[in-house]
C-alpha cells in the first residue's frame, strides 16, 4: 500500500483509500501508544467517556468554523466570551479583567511575555536588555517566547519546599526585569509558588507578574472549596498582572484550549496585533495563531457546560483522593520518598538509596509510560480521575522495581531525560 518516490519518501496515494481501511491503518498505528485513559501519565487528562464523547460531538459539529474570524462565526465568538467569562470568575477577575482564548499554555505563555515586553519598552525605552525573572522550575515555554522575543532569561534556584524563593527572586530583581513568573503548580514538583509574596515583590519594583496556571487552572480553584489552606495565586491579587490556565488539562476539553488573562483591560491592549500595509487591508489578531480550530472551541465550550460546578468539584474530589492513594503508596516504599509537598495531583518522588532512574526503566520495561525529572533524579506523576483504575498495579509494579533494585537485578544504562 505504500508507495514511496525516488528519495524513498512516501507520497500522496495514487487513489484514495475507503475510511474503513484507514480505520484499520490507524488503530494498527495506535497499537503502540500507551493506554492513556487509565494509566499514567503523559499529559492526557480523561474524565470519563461520558465527558469525552461531548467533546467528540462538540468539536465534530464545528469542525470547519475557524475561531480567527470571530465576525463570521458569531457562534464561536459566543462560546469563546463564555469560556473567557467563566474562567474570569473561577479566577479572581474583577470589574477590569479581561482575557483571550488560546490553543495552549504555551501560546498562552508566549503572548503573556510579548505584552509584557511590550509594556516594559514602552516604559523604559532606554533598556537595551531586559529579562524574564523565573525560578529554575518554571516551564520552557518562557524559554521559548524569550527566544523568539530576543530577551534574557535569569532563571534561579528555588527553595528546599521546591517553591520559588522569594529571597533568591528579591536578590537578583533589577531594573532591567520586564516580568516574573509564578507557577499554580509548577509542572515538575507540583507545588504552587507563594504568589501572595511575590506579588508584594512585583509590586514593590513596579514588574509585571505572570502566573501559570497552566496545570492548575481549572483543578485549584475546584479543590480549594473543599481543601482549605490552599496557596492563593489568581488575579484577585494586586500585582498579579496576567494568568494563563489550559482547558486541555484539568478543564478535561479536547486539545488546543487555553486562556490568557488579564487582571487590567489595559494589558491586553499590547496582546493585539495589527497590520494594515497589504492589499488585503486590515489583518488583526490577538493570539499567535491565524486560522484557529472551531472545533477546541467548541469542545470547551460544551465541557465545560456539561461538567458545571458540580461536575468539576466531583472531579476534584476524586483526583485528591487518587493523589493522596499514590501519595501513601508511594512513602510505604521504604527508600522512596515524595519530593516537597505538591498542592495538587502533580507530584515526584525520589530515592537517596536508589537510582531513582533505574527504576524508572523497570515501571517502563513493565509497560508504564515513565515521566522523568533530572535534577533532582526523581520520577513524576500528572494523576487525573482514570488513574484510580491503575493505582494498585502501578504501586505493586513499583514496589516489585525497587526490591529487583535491592537485589541489585537493575543495570545502569544511559538515558535522555526528555520533559513533556
Ligand atoms: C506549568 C505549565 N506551563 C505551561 C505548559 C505548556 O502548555 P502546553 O503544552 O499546553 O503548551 C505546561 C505543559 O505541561 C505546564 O505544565
Amino acid at each position: 500500500m505504500t508507495e514511496l518516490n525516488f528519495h524513498g519518501r512516501k507520497t500522496l496515494p495514487a487513489r484514495g483509500q475507503p475510511w474503513n481501511e484507514l480505520q484499520v491503518a490507524m488503530s494498527d498505528m495506535r497499537g503502540d501508544d500507551p493506554d492513556w485513559r487509565y494509566g499514567p501519565p503523559l499529559n492526557v487528562y480523561y474524565a470519563g467517556e461520558d465527558v469525552l464523547d461531548v467533546a467528540r460531538r462538540a468539536y465534530a459539529m464545528f469542525i470547519c468554523e475557524d475561531a480567527l474570524a470571530p465576525a463570521a462565526f458569531p457562534s464561536l465568538r459566543r462560546m469563546q466570551d463564555d469560556i473567557v467569562a467563566i474562567s474570569l470568575s473561577l479566577l479572581g477577575g474583577g470589574d477590569d479583567a479581561v482575557g483571550t482564548m488560546t490553543s495552549g499554555g504555551s501560546e498562552s505563555i508566549v503572548l503573556a511575555v510579548r505584552s509584557a515586553h511590550r509594556a516594559f519598552r514602552a516604559r523604559h525605552p532606554g533598556v537595551r536588555r531586559p529579562h524574564l525573572l523565573m525560578p529554575s522550575s518554571a516551564h520552557p515555554a518562557y524559554d521559548k517566547a524569550a527566544d523568539l522575543m530576543g530577551v534574557d532569561v535569569v532563571r534561579v534556584s528555588i527553595g528546599g519546599d521546591y517553591r520559588a524563593s522569594v529571597d533568591v527572586l528579591a536578590q537578583c530583581i533589577s531594573s532591567e526585569t520586564m516580568m516574573i513568573v509564578a507557577s499554580a503548580p509548577s509542572l515538575p514538583f507540583g507545588a504552587i509558588d507563594p504568589v501572595e509574596d511575590i506579588a508584594r515583590l512585583a509590586r514593590e519594583y513596579e514588574v509585571w507578574l505572570h502566573v501559570d496556571a497552566c496545570v492548575g487552572g481549572f483543578l485549584a480553584p475546584h479543590v480549594a472549596r473543599f481543601l482549605p489552606g490552599l496557596p492563593r495565586f489568581d488575579l484577585s491579587i494586586p500585582g498579579v498582572r496576567s494568568l494563563s490556565a489550559d482547558l486541555h488539562k484539568f478543564g478535561y476539553a479536547a486539545k488546543g484550549a487555553s486562556v490568557l488573562l488579564y487582571a487590567d483591560a489595559e494589558d491586553q491592549e499590547y496582546q493585539h496585533f495589527e497590520y494594515f500595509d497589504w492589499p488585503k487591508g486590515v489583518y488583526r489578531t490577538d493570539t499567535l495563531s491565524g486560522t484557529r480550530p472551531g472545533g477546541a472551541v467548541a469542545a470547551a465550550w460544551a465541557v465545560l457546560h456539561y461538567l458545571g460546578e458540580s461536575g468539576y468539584r466531583a472531579l476534584a474530589q476524586r483526583v485528591m483522593h487518587i493523589r493522596d492513594r499514590y501519595i501513601e503508596g508511594i512513602e510505604r516504599i521504604p527508600g522512596l520518598h515524595l519530593l516537597g509537598a505538591p498542592h495538587l495531583s502533580v507530584i515526584a518522588f525520589g530515592s537517596d538509596e536508589y537510582d531513582i532512574h533505574l527504576i524508572g526503566d523497570a515501571m517502563q520495561a513493565r509497560g508504564w509510560p515513565v515521566s522523568r525529572l533530572s535534577n533532582p533524579a526523581a520520577l513524576h506523576l500528572t494523576l487525573t480521575p482514570g488513574h484510580d483504575q491503575s493505582m494498585d498495579a502501578y504501586l505493586s509494579d513499583l514496589e516489585r522495581a525497587v526490591h529487583q533494585r535491592e537485589r541489585g537485578a537493575l543495570r545502569s544504562q544511559s538515558r535522555t531525560v526528555v520533559a513533556y
